[in-house]
């Protein structure tokens, strides 16, 4: 038997988690996700991500049939039905079932599903010894196309700069906006440190408010550096005394070049490698218990999965 997946009120096998080649999620990238992440028996704000969730889904006008604290409950209820403590896990949400046009008014009913697993981004040699990225030719979609702060199914503007990273041969690439200013990776975002400011870019720009990046800001705060949300260029990039990423799958992550530029001295900064080592104390004690203690409740889901039984079919 492979994984249990959550698909529509459902816990199935796998083989069995089908959707419909009619599914606009597919047909047209529309719906949203989340990837979030459970470290030692506890997921890593949940409540965050659920609520990025049904913002997203709000903005794309999308009603995903259940209120946030039934969604949390399905993610808590994948993972046990899995037997995991730690995993990758991915949350959707599709328009579902539709014809052939794109009106969304033809999709009386969302396709939700659940998937939790496991992720390797990089190896741990690579958090030791930083990445080589490069700045992509794609731009990040402007604010008033697709907002990057929906975390929508449709990723192409994030395929085709992961393309030209692979063409280039490093593992991410760094968005500019189209007036220049640096927003994010293809799946992280960006942070630097400079002269002991810890420095990354506003959402107004048109880049996904990270729940690591939101966590990393709120741990540097925490540890005395001065920690801010401003606008800056790829020149502040090459001459930044250090540089990282954050995101669910990579956690924090060291960049020691971009665009054949070392950054600073070419190896992970000090300040980078302080908050890696809080990040990952925070990472393994924040969040509800995936397996509470009898007798305690589930922080992000109060209300007890026995008596949701009848809508939680196997
Ligand atoms: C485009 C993009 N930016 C940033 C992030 C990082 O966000 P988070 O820390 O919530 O995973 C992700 C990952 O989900 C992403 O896909």
């Amino acid at each position: 038997m492979g994984l249990i997946i959550y698909l529509d009120g459902r816990f199935v096998d796998e083989d069995e988690a089908r959707v419909s080649v009619f599914d606009h999620g597919l047909l047209y990238g529309d719906g949203v996700f989340e990837g979030i992440r459970a470290y030692e028996g506890r997921i890593f704000r949940l409540q965050a991500h659920i609520e990025r969730f049904f913002e997203s889904a709000k903005s794309i006008m999308l009603d995903i049939g259940m209120p946030p604290q039934e969604v949390a409950e399905v993610v808590l209820e994948t993972l046990r039905r899995n037997g995991l403590r730690d995993a990758y896990i991915r949350l959707v949400a599709t328009r579902g079932r539709g014809d052939l046009g794109l009106d969304p008014r033809k999709c009386p009913k969302p396709t939700v599903f659940c998937i939790t697993a496991q992720i390797q981004l990089y190896p741990e040699s690579l958090y030791e010894q930083g990445l080589d990225v490069v700045t992509a030719a794609t731009q990040r979609n402007t604010v008033n196309t697709v907002n990057a702060r929906i975390k929508s199914l449709n990723y192409l503007n994030s395929v085709l700069a992961k393309i030209e990273a692979n063409l280039a041969g490093v593992p991410e690439a760094i968005f500019l906006s189209s007036e220049g200013y640096v927003t994010e990776c293809t799946g992280d975002n960006v942070f630097i440190v400079k002269k002991g400011r810890v420095i990354t870019p506003p959402s107004y720009l048109g880049l996904l408010e990270g729940v690591t990046r939101n966590a990393v800001l709120e741990l540097a705060a925490k540890l005395g550096y001065p920690a801010v949300e401003a606008v800056f260029t790829r020149h502040d990039l090459y001459i930044a005394d250090e540089c990282f990423l954050t995101g669910t799958a990579a956690e924090m992550i060291p960049v020691v070049k971009v665009d054949g530029r070392p950054i600073g001295d070419g190896k992970p900064g000090p300040v980078t490698r302080v908050l890696l080592q809080e990040f990952r104390k925070l990472a393994v004690v924040d969040g509800p218990e995936i397996f509470p203690a009898k007798g305690e409740t589930v922080a992000a889901a109060p209300r007890s999965l026995e008596a949701r039984k009848g809508r939680l079919k196997k």
